[in-house]
């Protein structure tokens, strides 16, 4: 595990961007999986930039995203469906079928994850994925107890979890469950990148760093996982 502190969220968000423009730069077709939150607003932000300024191009990359609410439609102003259109999707030249996100509101949930893992699967798996983590030790919507066999399915969310994310999600009802992708997913891509930023997250990463208990900090998977670079900042650090 490479681990890399910076000062702040601004430094670690710019290296963020730095090491996705230098992956796709080297391969553009790369299988991309992207993460949502308050943490990687700011790598969004380089990307955007970096596209504009013709320092990269993500036409050949195909994308799948972490997560998304159960019960929130793609147009829903708190999904994560919303907000990748927002930070970056409508804003760069992703091509139109490569950019893929489970469909919260899907008829059949069960056979949309199904079809999630097909898609994955069908693109030759995940090369690069980019984690944010909860404070709970959460990866995706991989809340403690989750299997390390998961892949793509319907998950409960904590109460810590949703306290965290309610700010992002303005109208009632609010969702309670997540469709994420697994642990599984995760382990087997070939790259990750873990980036957190805030007090809040330096008891999980204090759990990565020291190989804590899986089943209880998700993030711990990590640890066997032979490609994972840690972007962290001060306040993550502190423990
Ligand atoms: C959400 C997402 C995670 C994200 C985490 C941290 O619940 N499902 O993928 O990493 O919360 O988010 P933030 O960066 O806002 O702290």
């Amino acid at each position: 595990m490479k681990l890399v502190t910076c000062a702040d969220n601004i430094a670690v968000s710019s290296r963020a961007a730095q090491i996705l423009i230098s992956e796709i730069n080297g391969n553009p077709d790369l299988v991309l999986c992207l993460p949502t939150g308050r943490t990687p607003r700011l790598i969004y932000n380089n990307l955007v930039l970096a596209y504009r300024n013709r320092a990269v191009s993500f036409s050949r990359s195909i994308i799948f995203n972490l997560d998304e609410y159960v019960g929130l439609a793609g147009n829903d102003v708190g999904s994560f469906s919303a907000y990748m259109k927002d930070m970056f999707i409508d804003h760069v030249d992703v091509g139109a079928n490569a950019w893929h996100i489970p469909n919260g509101k899907a008829s059949d949930i069960d056979s949309e994850a199904a079809q999630y893992d097909r898609a994955i699967a069908e693109a030759g798996g995940l090369d690069f994925v980019v984690l944010g983590v909860g404070s709970n030790g959460h990866i995706g919507f991989n809340e403690p107890g989750a299997s390390l066999t998961s892949r793509t399915r319907v998950v409960e969310l904590t109460k810590e979890t949703l306290a965290a994310n309610i700010p992002d999600l303005p109208r009632e009802p609010r969702p309670h469950q997540g469709i994420t992708i697994g642990i599984a997913n995760i382990m087997e891509a070939r790259k990750v990148l873990l980036v957190a930023s805030g007090a809040s997250k330096a008891a999980a990463i204090y759990q990565l760093i020291n190989r804590g208990d899986p089943s209880q900090w998700p993030v711990a998977a990590l640890c066997d996982h032979d490609d994972v670079t840690v972007l962290l900042d001060e306040a993550a650090s502190g423990k």
